[in-house]
């Protein structure tokens, strides 16, 4: 069965941002970076933000999020600006949706959150398969427990595609009963995707287990959102992944070779771009694809350098490779777009808090040999050392030490090899019956 992605509807839509801060509760972004941020993100989405609401509270709002007086406020605005959708920057409870759709009573007028538009974003820009049963079935159990009159034309579409989370709004249906059926409708989808998305994964799994066969080291290449990982990754290998100047152009894991300056191959692979209070469940809707990570021996931390919250970007991203349990993996940071940095000179407090990170301009090309040397060496230092003797008749042995790890030194004796140095952690088992004893 073909699946035509959820998407927005290709319209320009007048949006409404808000957002709110919480007294006492220090946040990474500010409110205003944080706007800037979802703005980014609506325009992405295809919504032209006409205007911004902010509040600071005490606390949220059980029912609306914001107080009484700022929900009147929001629904003049939306009358007066004809406000087609408004977006919260906070997630919203399902009843706190329900609630301010119903403050606003136009069916004309959308009411989303971060979380639903990155879905709808991800939507956009899935690659594989895999990238798009995952956006899918986070979609739809997003939508379950919010399940409003925006959602009762969808049991008229079984079979077909649901609207997106932010797609058109449906016919009110005739109450309870039809929720009901659309509650069943989305959740025999949800199975159904969960089943596909296992197929898909015992797929990768397969390749997975080819890869580890390859004895190639691999690097994960990490970034915030727009940081530059696409076109790093087409700096580096000759194969083509697309870059656009859009959030999340990447969506999709995907692979490559590139060599090394000894001339030694390693894999790259990309990752889903990370972005700041991407809710947990949306996470661990990614999780497969975030899993890669686990498996690198190292992983490339791409930040934009030229972001004025490249700082707190970069926080972002360790804290979710934290959260994944990858603090344990060697990371090289790599600061790019240093082309547009003032006298391409990192900022102190980037060079004070990452001094061993390395500057680079994947666009221009700027600082790639420096960055695989380093790459290179950090792969180096975690192979495990060794010193074997290996008689001649195993011959391949010498020449896979050679492909695949490192020879320190090497002694040629009457009736075999001897070798010291470094091999990777995959390999250490083949070469144990030959390993001598200092
Ligand atoms: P997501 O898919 O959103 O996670 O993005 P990404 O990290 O893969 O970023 P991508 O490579 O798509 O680059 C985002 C934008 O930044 C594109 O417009 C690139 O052309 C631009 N860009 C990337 N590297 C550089 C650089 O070194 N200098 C400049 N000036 N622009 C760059």
């Amino acid at each position: 069965m073909t699946r035509p992605p959820i998407q927005l509807q290709p319209v320009i839509e007048r949006g409404l941002l808000v957002g709110v801060a919480f007294k006492g509760q220090p946040a990474l972004f500010s409110l205003e970076d944080s706007l800037d941020e979802l703005e980014r993100l609506a325009e992405t989405a295809g919504v032209t933000v006409v205007g911004r609401m902010t509040q600071t509270l005490e606390r949220p709002n059980p029912a609306t999020l914001i107080g009484k007086g700022k929900l009147e406020e929001l629904v003049q605005r939306v009358k007066a600006e004809d406000i087609q959708v408004v977006i919260f920057d906070e997630e919203l409870s399902p009843r706190q949706q329900r609630e301010i759709e119903k403050a606003i009573d136009d069916e004309n007028v959308k009411v989303l959150d971060r979380t639903a538009l990155i879905l709808d974003i991800f939507a956009q820009h899935a690659h594989t398969k895999e990238g798009a049963l995952q956006v899918e079935l986070a979609q739809y159990e997003y939508r379950l427990p919010r399940l409003t009159r925006a959602w009762t034309h969808l049991a008229r579409q079984a079979g077909g595609r649901a609207g997106g989370a932010t797609g058109g709004v449906g016919v009110r249906g005739p109450g309870e009963t039809q929720i009901e059926i659309d509650r069943r409708e989305i959740s025999r989808k949800i199975a159904q995707l969960k089943r596909e998305l296992e197929e898909v994964r015992a797929h990768r799994e397969r390749y997975r287990a080819r890869r580890r066969q390859s004895h190639l080291p691999l690097a994960a290449l990490v970034g915030y959102t727009n940081a530059g990982k696409s076109t790093l990754i087409n700096a580096l290998t000759p194969a083509q992944v697309r870059a656009e100047d859009k959030l999340f152009a990447t969506l999709d894991p995907t692979t490559r070779k590139m060599t090394l300056p000894s001339g030694r191959e390693a894999l790259i692979t990309d990752t889903v771009g990370f972005i700041q209070k991407l809710p947990t469940d949306l996470v661990a809707a990614f999780r497969a694809t975030l899993e890669e990570i686990l498996e690198a021996d190292l992983i490339l931390h791409v930040v934009d350098a030229s972001h004025p919250n490249a700082l707190e970007q970069a926080l972002t991203v360790e804290e979710v490779l934290d959260d994944l349990g990858a603090a344990h993996i060697p990371v090289v940071v790599a600061f790019n777009k240093i082309d547009l940095l003032p006298d391409r000179q990192l900022p102190p407090e980037l060079r004070g808090d990452y001094p061993d990170a390395v500057a680079i301009s994947a666009l221009k090309g700027w600082g790639l040999d420096a960055l695989l040397a380093r790459i290179e060496a950090e792969l180096i230092a975690r192979m495990t050392p060794v010193e074997v003797f290996i008689p001649y008749d195993k011959g391949d042995l010498v020449d896979m030490f050679h492909t695949y790890g490192v020879v320190e030194a090497i002694e040629h004796r009457g009736d075999g090899v001897r070798i010291r140095g470094r091999l990777p952690v995959t390999l250490v088992g083949r070469f144990e019956p030959y390993e001598r004893v200092a």
